[in-house]
């Protein structure tokens, strides 16, 4: 398209030249019956029509991308025939001005070279920032790219022939938490093991990695130790109460080596630990959602009474600790799944123990359960104004989508300042669709009443339609 643009921009300038010469020429084909012009005249005459030349032929050059040589046009020739040093001089400085023009020309191709040069590594690293260009070196958003056992954990794998329409791909992709991308060092330590073989003592390293959102984790293919001298549990449904042998966990990542240390320490007074009573089955864990104290302290029995009988049968425990709402539930029939994580105690295998669900997720996790089954959802002392606004509105929303219509949320002690109440929390929960069944806000008293501390309890009903 260009190319012949510049060739139709060649063809009508080489004509104009020959024109113009023929007529400058005046007396070439009809000269002799006029007077020769008058040197200087004729002098000037040239030099207009050299510098036409000039312009033309550097037009053509600019216009042709320079496949054009500069060589003498084919008019020339015929300026010989004015044999005079003027001329020549004429001729020489044209060819010298050309010549000039030429190096010019060379000079700004150069230029125009180096600026596409630029224009396209501009272009390229626009297109990189709007996400529609991949990076030269992309490993699928890895830092690194990703070797050996991660590789093999984290690869799609192709579905055999057929299979693709249930699945909608005809490749699976491995489930993993996004956020593992930001901790592949830490993570290919994870996954670094010897494959059939018996895992490295990693409980810690694989907490930590949950924690910072990475989550669920790649699997392995290494067999965890089990703990030297394992004793099998107690039957229901005496297992709800009692303590589990020391023998049945490996207390390596722990700072507690026994269940002995985990009471001695929920008796002490002072120490800050996670769910720091829990784990005396005697003590306070014992009396909690026995009695409603009339104020955000509720009866698991008044709960339950404000639903039809027998209505409440399945629910979750959101931050569970040692699963006694879990144990409580039970012993009214009711299953439910306790969430935990085993910061600096080993939640899980205590609450399993005792006969009941452990589910090992963080709050950022979306709920492994379908829409619209669950009976009740229980959390108490998790969600807090330490929860991000905006992690908290997710988590509620999951909340109301697991539970089924009619089904409860019952948030239990959600701590918060008395400014925040009704400025912040009060239009989440609205948003989310809640209807409130029983709300009761309490203020904290026991640090002193000007601090303006609240504990909110509250029975929160998906609605029916
Ligand atoms: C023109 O240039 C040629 C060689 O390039 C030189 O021999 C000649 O003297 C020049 N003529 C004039 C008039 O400058
Ligand atoms: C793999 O096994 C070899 C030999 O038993 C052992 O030396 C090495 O430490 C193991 N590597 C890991 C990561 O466990
Ligand atoms: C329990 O563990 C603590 C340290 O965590 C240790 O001092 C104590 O001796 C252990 N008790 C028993 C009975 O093993
Ligand atoms: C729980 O179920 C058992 C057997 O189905 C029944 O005997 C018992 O009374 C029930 N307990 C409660 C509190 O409903
Ligand atoms: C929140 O608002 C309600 C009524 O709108 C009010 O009665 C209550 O005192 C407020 N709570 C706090 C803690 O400010």
């Amino acid at each position: 398209m260009h190319g012949t643009k510049h060739r139709i921009t060649a063809t009508s300038s080489q004509q104009q030249q020959q024109q113009q010469v023929g007529a400058a020429m005046g007396g070439g084909s009809d000269g002799h019956a006029h007077r020769p012009p008058r040197p200087a005249l004729r002098h000037a005459k040239l030099k207009m029509l050299l510098v036409v030349i000039a312009t033309n032929l550097v037009s053509v050059y600019l216009f042709s991308g320079a496949s054009l040589s500069l060589t003498v046009p084919a008019s020339a020739p015929r300026i010989h025939l004015w044999d005079s040093t003027a001329l020549l001089r004429d001729l020489n400085a044209t060819r010298d001005t050309l010549a000039l023009a030429r190096a010019e020309l060379a000079f700004l191709r150069a230029q125009c070279g180096t600026s596409s040069l630029l224009l396209e590594s501009v272009l390229s690293k626009l297109g990189d920032v709007h996400g529609d260009a991949p990076a030269v070196q992309d490993f699928n958003g890895w830092p690194e790219e990703p070797a050996g056992e991660l590789r093999l954990a984290i690869e799609p794998h192709r579905l055999p022939l057929g299979y693709s329409v249930n699945f909608g791909t005809d490749e699976l992709f491995p489930g993993l938490g996004f956020a593992c991308r930001n901790f592949q060092e830490d993570l290919t330590r994870y996954m670094t093991y010897n494959a059939s073989a018996e895992c490295p003592d990693d409980e810690g390293l694989a907490l930590q990695l949950m924690l910072k959102g990475c989550e669920p984790l790649p699997r392995r293919r290494c067999r965890p130790r089990s703990p030297a001298r394992y004793v099998e549990p107690t039957p229901l449904p005496g297992s709800l109460w009692s303590m589990p042998g020391d023998t049945t966990v490996n207390w390596t990542p722990y700072t507690c080596k026994n269940y002995t240390c985990l009471v001695d320490r929920a008796r002490s007074r002072g120490g800050s630990y996670d769910c720091k009573d829990c784990f005396d089955l005697a003590g306070k864990e014992r009396r909690r959602w026995l009695t409603d104290n009339g104020g955000p302290g509720f009866s698991i029995d008044n709960v339950l009474r404000s639903r039809p009988p027998g209505t409440v049968r399945i629910g979750l425990d959101i931050g569970g600790g040692t699963g006694t709402f879990a144990a409580r539930m039970r012993e009214r029939n009711v299953t439910v799944v306790t969430t935990t994580l085993d910061l600096d105690a080993p939640f899980n295998r205590f609450v399993a123990s005792r006969g009941l669900v452990p589910l090992q997720i963080s709050l950022v996790q979306r709920l492994p359960f379908a829409d619209g089954v669950l009976d009740i959802v229980h959390s108490m002392h998790v969600l807090t104004n330490s929860v991000p606004d905006d992690v908290l509105e997710f988590a509620l929303f999951d909340i109301y989508r697991v539970l089924r219509p009619g089904g409860v949320f019952w948030l239990d002690h959600f701590f918060c300042l008395g400014r925040q109440l009704n400025a912040t929390y009060v239009p989440i929960f609205r948003r989310v669709g809640f209807r409130p069944l029983r709300w009761k806000p309490s203020p904290k008293l026991d640090l002193g009443p000007e601090r303006n501390e609240w504990y909110v309890s509250a029975l929160l009903e998906k609605p029916m339609t």
